[in-house]
């Protein structure tokens, strides 16, 4: 980690009016839920069309449940690590606005943040295919795969698939912040799925400051005014840190 590079861009998020942040699956990976992409990444071992499409789930909605499950059981063991922490910290201290989160293990509201934009949903919400019921659950399904207790019918889990649109009141509440953004804090992303992706530019397109923490670069890291090289844990430490010594906050 550049230590001129991280007081640079604690300074300038210590100073910004309306900070948002972005992060990806890179913020959960020490917390053990695996990424997608890179060396050992979901997709990896896993092919996305049989497992994380409409089509794949009408084809065989058993083998999607199972790999959910499976994904749920990791998730419910897994706790927030210190960069969700830190980013609950910064909302807490009225630094932070929003959180636009691409993952769906809900680590950053049991961390503790409140303003979360979840832009592709929630494993942990269920949803009926055929009638409105919905359901939120603390605990990994059981029966694979889970039937609606109102119709019958499948249900399946609340998140978005590739094919799908995002959902539309939270996306047009990600559009609202960036646009309102001077600051934007983009967290363990690949920057490769959008529209997620393109926030941090649009955002850097009004004017506002992009600082990158990832362990390697990304889509983003060319035009990131900061690029913090190391893991989300380490930096958001320090980052942290050197935010409060420059609000005179004790961490
Ligand atoms: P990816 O798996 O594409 O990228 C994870 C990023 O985190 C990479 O850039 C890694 O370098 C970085 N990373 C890994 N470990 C890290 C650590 N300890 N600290 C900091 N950075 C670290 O995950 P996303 O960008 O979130 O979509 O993927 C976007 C979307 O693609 C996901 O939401 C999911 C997936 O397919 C859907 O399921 C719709």
């Amino acid at each position: 980690m550049d230590s001129s590079s991280l007081d640079a861009a604690a300074s300038v998020l210590a100073k910004s009016k309306h900070l948002v942040a972005l992060t990806g699956a890179g913020i959960s990976a020490e917390s053990g839920v695996p990424t997608f992409r890179g060396r050992g990444g979901l997709w990896e071992k896993y092919k996305v069309e049989e497992l994380a499409t409409p089509q794949a789930f009408r084809r065989d909605p058993v083998k999607v449940w199972s790999w959910y499950k499976w994904r749920m059981e990791i998730i419910s063991k897994a706790r927030p690590n210190f960069a969700h922490v830190a980013l609950a910290k910064l909302e807490e201290m009225g630094l932070l606005k929003a959180l636009i989160t691409q993952n769906v293990d809900g680590l950053h509201r049991r961390a503790g943040s409140k303003n979360v934009i979840e832009l592709h949903g929630c494993i942990w919400r269920l949803r009926c295919t055929s009638c409105d019921y919905a359901e939120y659950i603390e605990e990994p399904v059981r029966e694979v795969p889970p039937r609606c207790p109102r119709c019958r019918s499948l249900l399946r889990p609340g998140v978005v698939w590739f094919g799908e649109a995002l959902p539309e009141r939270e996306l047009k509440r990600a559009y609202q912040e960036v646009s309102r953004a001077d600051a934007m804090l983009v967290v363990g992303t690949s920057g490769v799925v959008m529209p997620a992706g393109m926030l941090p530019l649009l955002a850097k397109e009004r004017g506002a400051v992009v600082v990158e923490v990832n362990v390697e670069e990304s889509a983003i890291t060319p035009y990131a005014d900061y690029f913090l090289r190391g893991r989300a844990t380490e930096v958001m430490k320090a980052l942290f840190e050197g935010i409060c010594e420059r609000l005179g906050k004790s961490p």
